[in-house]
């Protein structure tokens, strides 16, 4: 069984992937495959921020008594990804080219700055102290929809 780190952070380089081809599409203002890949894009990011609000959040949170720690930060920054989302979802439904390009510039900052902070702090964390139940949250994960 692999690792909490090992698990999400395959998942950021899943979500970054579609990130970065909904982008080239943008940008070459191929709109039909840029609606199709973004539209792919936001479905998996979602699914990786729920799947750490719903189970692995809430486990760091009940084995370190920490409820206004790290997981708090991740929270707030989830919610400014949403909302960069949703106004991304009305540029590529625009056929919006430099409102598009502009926000998710802001986008791949703001969750390549998350990213490190989950995988050089949080996620090690987390196999640490979850040591014991993290078989079971791993796969608790895997089968979260
Ligand atoms: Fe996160
Ligand atoms: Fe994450």
């Amino acid at each position: 069984m692999s690792t909490i780190l090992d698990f999400l952070g395959n998942d950021h380089r899943a979500c970054d992937d579609l990130f970065a081809s909904a982008e080239t599409a943008a940008a070459q203002k191929d709109w039909a495959r840029a609606r199709d890949l973004f539209e792919q894009f936001r479905t998996a990011l979602a699914h990786h921020l729920a799947m750490e609000e719903e189970l692995l959040f809430p486990a760091f949170e009940n084995r370190t008594g920490m409820s206004a720690g790290p997981t708090q930060v991740m929270r707030m920054e989830h919610e400014q990804m949403r909302s960069l989302l949703q106004n991304m979802a009305s540029a590529v439904e625009a056929a919006n080219h430099g409102g598009y390009l502009g926000l998710s510039e802001t986008l791949n900052m703001l969750m390549q700055q998350h990213n490190l902070k989950e995988e050089n702090m949080l996620y090690p964390m987390s196999d640490q102290v979850l040591s014991g139940e993290r078989d079971d949250l791993i796969r608790s994960m895997q089968t979260f929809s």
